[in-house]
Protein backbone atom coordinates (compact mmCIF):
# COMPACT_ATOMS: atom_id res chain seq x y z
CA UNK A 1 0.00 0.00 0.00
CA UNK A 2 1.39 3.12 -0.75
CA UNK A 3 1.15 4.53 2.59
CA UNK A 4 3.73 1.63 3.99
CA UNK A 5 6.61 3.93 4.29
CA UNK A 6 4.63 7.20 5.48
CA UNK A 7 4.59 5.09 8.80
CA UNK A 8 7.86 4.92 9.18
CA UNK A 9 8.07 8.57 9.96
CA UNK A 10 6.41 7.56 13.36
CA UNK A 11 9.56 6.42 14.79
CA UNK A 12 11.12 9.97 14.40
CA UNK A 13 8.84 10.86 17.08
CA UNK A 14 9.72 8.01 18.96
CA UNK A 15 12.95 9.01 19.05
CA UNK A 16 14.27 6.69 16.37
CA UNK A 17 15.68 9.12 13.58
CA UNK A 18 18.33 7.21 12.31
CA UNK A 19 16.03 4.36 11.59
CA UNK A 20 13.83 6.28 9.65
CA UNK A 21 17.25 7.70 7.65
CA UNK A 22 18.62 4.09 6.83
CA UNK A 23 15.10 2.86 6.13
CA UNK A 24 14.85 6.02 3.58
CA UNK A 25 18.35 4.87 1.48
CA UNK A 26 17.03 1.54 1.29
CA UNK A 27 14.01 3.26 -0.67
CA UNK A 28 15.84 5.14 -2.83
CA UNK A 29 19.11 3.48 -4.11
CA UNK A 30 16.69 1.43 -6.32
CA UNK A 31 15.27 4.60 -8.25
CA UNK A 32 16.82 6.25 -10.95
CA UNK A 33 17.76 9.75 -11.52
CA UNK A 34 15.94 10.49 -13.69
CA UNK A 35 12.65 9.12 -11.94
CA UNK A 36 13.93 10.65 -8.80
CA UNK A 37 14.17 13.90 -10.05
CA UNK A 38 10.87 13.82 -12.82
CA UNK A 39 7.78 12.59 -10.57
CA UNK A 40 5.58 15.03 -9.08
CA UNK A 41 5.01 15.73 -5.58
CA UNK A 42 7.66 13.53 -3.60
CA UNK A 43 7.41 14.49 -0.01
CA UNK A 44 5.28 12.21 2.29
CA UNK A 45 3.40 15.48 3.73
CA UNK A 46 2.03 16.29 0.33
CA UNK A 47 0.45 12.61 0.34
CA UNK A 48 -2.73 12.73 -1.66
CA UNK A 49 -5.56 10.31 -1.45
CA UNK A 50 -4.54 7.06 -1.61
CA UNK A 51 -5.22 6.30 -5.38
CA UNK A 52 -2.32 8.67 -6.15
CA UNK A 53 0.76 7.05 -6.44
CA UNK A 54 3.62 8.17 -4.28
CA UNK A 55 7.00 8.58 -5.43
CA UNK A 56 9.87 8.29 -2.96
CA UNK A 57 10.25 10.56 0.09
CA UNK A 58 14.22 12.46 -0.59
CA UNK A 59 17.04 10.88 1.93
CA UNK A 60 18.53 13.18 3.67
CA UNK A 61 22.04 12.09 3.89
CA UNK A 62 22.61 13.20 7.82
CA UNK A 63 20.54 16.47 8.83
CA UNK A 64 23.11 17.11 12.00
CA UNK A 65 25.73 17.94 9.30
CA UNK A 66 25.46 20.84 7.54
CA UNK A 67 27.35 20.78 4.46
CA UNK A 68 30.56 22.10 5.03
CA UNK A 69 31.83 24.92 3.57
CA UNK A 70 35.30 25.45 1.09
CA UNK A 71 36.82 28.57 -0.26
CA UNK A 72 35.58 30.62 -3.07
CA UNK A 73 38.50 30.28 -4.36
CA UNK A 74 39.45 33.66 -7.01
CA UNK A 75 37.10 32.77 -9.55
CA UNK A 76 33.54 33.53 -8.64
CA UNK A 77 31.59 36.32 -10.30
CA UNK A 78 28.12 37.56 -9.01
CA UNK A 79 25.19 38.08 -11.49
CA UNK A 80 25.55 35.11 -13.19
CA UNK A 81 22.98 34.47 -15.85
CA UNK A 82 19.97 32.26 -14.26
CA UNK A 83 19.65 28.55 -16.28
CA UNK A 84 19.56 25.42 -15.78
CA UNK A 85 21.83 24.22 -18.19
CA UNK A 86 25.29 25.67 -18.59
CA UNK A 87 25.58 24.05 -22.20
CA UNK A 88 25.86 26.55 -25.11
CA UNK A 89 26.46 26.03 -28.98
CA UNK A 90 30.02 24.53 -28.99
CA UNK A 91 30.21 23.70 -25.16
CA UNK A 92 33.02 21.37 -25.18
CA UNK A 93 33.30 17.91 -22.69
CA UNK A 94 31.63 15.17 -21.09
CA UNK A 95 28.33 16.04 -20.52
CA UNK A 96 27.32 15.74 -16.47
CA UNK A 97 24.03 16.48 -14.55
CA UNK A 98 24.20 17.39 -11.36
CA UNK A 99 20.79 16.77 -9.41
CA UNK A 100 19.75 16.89 -5.89
CA UNK A 101 17.62 18.46 -3.07
CA UNK A 102 18.91 21.37 -0.98
CA UNK A 103 17.47 20.09 2.82
CA UNK A 104 17.18 22.08 6.44
CA UNK A 105 19.19 20.73 9.43
CA UNK A 106 15.84 18.75 9.88
CA UNK A 107 15.81 16.95 6.61
CA UNK A 108 12.80 19.19 5.23
CA UNK A 109 13.22 20.09 1.27
CA UNK A 110 14.28 23.72 1.10
CA UNK A 111 12.24 24.86 -1.55
CA UNK A 112 13.20 28.22 -3.95
CA UNK A 113 16.70 27.41 -2.47
CA UNK A 114 19.31 29.82 -4.94
CA UNK A 115 21.95 27.53 -6.10
CA UNK A 116 24.94 29.35 -8.20
CA UNK A 117 27.44 27.04 -10.02
CA UNK A 118 30.26 27.93 -11.85
CA UNK A 119 33.16 25.74 -12.88
CA UNK A 120 36.63 25.61 -15.27
CA UNK A 121 35.72 24.30 -18.75
CA UNK A 122 37.26 21.35 -20.48
CA UNK A 123 40.51 22.46 -20.60
CA UNK A 124 40.53 24.02 -17.29
CA UNK A 125 40.10 27.37 -17.15
CA UNK A 126 37.04 29.95 -16.25
CA UNK A 127 35.92 32.45 -17.94
CA UNK A 128 36.56 35.76 -16.17
CA UNK A 129 35.24 37.93 -19.00
CA UNK A 130 31.74 36.73 -19.60
CA UNK A 131 29.65 34.10 -17.82
CA UNK A 132 30.50 30.47 -19.93
CA UNK A 133 30.15 27.63 -17.27
CA UNK A 134 28.49 29.87 -14.65
CA UNK A 135 24.90 30.03 -13.99
CA UNK A 136 22.07 29.74 -11.05
CA UNK A 137 18.91 27.99 -9.98
CA UNK A 138 16.27 27.80 -7.74
CA UNK A 139 15.17 24.57 -6.13
CA UNK A 140 11.73 23.68 -7.31
CA UNK A 141 8.41 23.10 -4.42
CA UNK A 142 10.10 20.14 -3.54
CA UNK A 143 13.36 21.01 -3.05
CA UNK A 144 15.06 19.09 -6.11
CA UNK A 145 17.47 20.93 -8.47
CA UNK A 146 19.09 19.46 -11.72
CA UNK A 147 22.45 21.09 -13.22
CA UNK A 148 23.26 20.37 -16.87
CA UNK A 149 26.83 21.20 -17.25
CA UNK A 150 29.50 19.52 -18.69
CA UNK A 151 32.84 17.72 -16.68
CA UNK A 152 35.37 20.57 -15.60
CA UNK A 153 38.80 20.28 -17.10
CA UNK A 154 41.37 20.02 -14.17
CA UNK A 155 44.08 22.85 -13.95
CA UNK A 156 47.19 23.01 -12.20
CA UNK A 157 46.99 22.58 -8.40
CA UNK A 158 43.81 21.23 -8.12
CA UNK A 159 41.47 18.11 -8.38
CA UNK A 160 38.09 18.17 -10.33
CA UNK A 161 35.60 19.86 -8.26
CA UNK A 162 32.65 22.41 -9.14
CA UNK A 163 32.16 25.42 -7.60
CA UNK A 164 28.33 26.34 -6.00
CA UNK A 165 27.03 28.84 -3.47
CA UNK A 166 23.78 27.87 -1.77
CA UNK A 167 21.03 29.82 -0.04
CA UNK A 168 18.10 28.85 1.71
CA UNK A 169 15.87 32.23 1.39
CA UNK A 170 16.68 35.06 3.51
CA UNK A 171 19.34 32.88 4.71
CA UNK A 172 23.18 32.83 4.93
CA UNK A 173 25.45 31.55 1.93
CA UNK A 174 27.08 28.46 1.58
CA UNK A 175 29.97 28.34 -0.35
CA UNK A 176 31.18 25.38 -1.04
CA UNK A 177 33.09 23.48 -3.88
CA UNK A 178 31.59 19.48 -5.00
CA UNK A 179 33.93 16.75 -5.76
CA UNK A 180 34.44 13.41 -8.17
CA UNK A 181 35.14 10.05 -6.92
CA UNK A 182 37.96 8.10 -8.61
CA UNK A 183 40.05 11.45 -9.15
CA UNK A 184 43.63 10.66 -8.52
CA UNK A 185 44.01 14.34 -7.55
CA UNK A 186 41.53 14.04 -4.40
CA UNK A 187 44.82 12.45 -2.45
CA UNK A 188 46.92 15.32 -3.55
CA UNK A 189 44.56 18.71 -3.10
CA UNK A 190 44.46 19.84 0.21
CA UNK A 191 41.44 21.47 -0.41
CA UNK A 192 39.78 17.91 -0.81
CA UNK A 193 36.82 17.05 1.33
CA UNK A 194 35.28 13.49 0.91
CA UNK A 195 32.13 14.71 2.25
CA UNK A 196 31.74 16.67 -0.49
CA UNK A 197 32.01 14.01 -3.11
CA UNK A 198 29.34 13.94 -5.69
CA UNK A 199 27.57 9.97 -6.23
CA UNK A 200 28.89 9.46 -10.25
CA UNK A 201 27.80 7.03 -12.40
CA UNK A 202 28.53 6.84 -16.47
CA UNK A 203 25.33 7.18 -18.47
CA UNK A 204 26.52 6.10 -22.04
CA UNK A 205 28.75 8.99 -23.27
CA UNK A 206 27.73 11.53 -20.28
CA UNK A 207 27.62 11.31 -16.47
CA UNK A 208 25.42 11.59 -14.08
CA UNK A 209 25.75 12.66 -10.55
CA UNK A 210 23.38 13.61 -7.29
CA UNK A 211 24.57 15.45 -4.61
CA UNK A 212 22.28 16.84 -1.36
CA UNK A 213 22.90 19.79 0.37
CA UNK A 214 21.95 20.13 3.84
CA UNK A 215 21.83 24.26 5.01
CA UNK A 216 20.11 26.26 8.00
CA UNK A 217 16.90 27.02 6.23
CA UNK A 218 15.67 29.03 9.38
CA UNK A 219 12.41 28.81 10.42
CA UNK A 220 10.41 25.76 12.25
CA UNK A 221 13.38 23.16 12.89
CA UNK A 222 15.65 24.82 10.52
FE1 LIG B 1 38.08 26.13 -9.05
Amino acid sequence: MADEHIHTHDTEAEGRPVSRKTLLKATLVAVSLPALLGGGAALARDRRPSDAPLAPTPFCDDGDDPTPPQTEGPYFKPRSPERVSLLEPGTRGTRLTVGGYVFGLTCQPVAHALLDFWQADDAGAYDNRGFRLRGHQYTDARGAFTLTTIVPGLYPGRTRHLHVKVQAPGRPVLTTQLYFPGEPRNHTDPLFNAALLMNVRQAGPAKQATFDFVVDSGGPGR
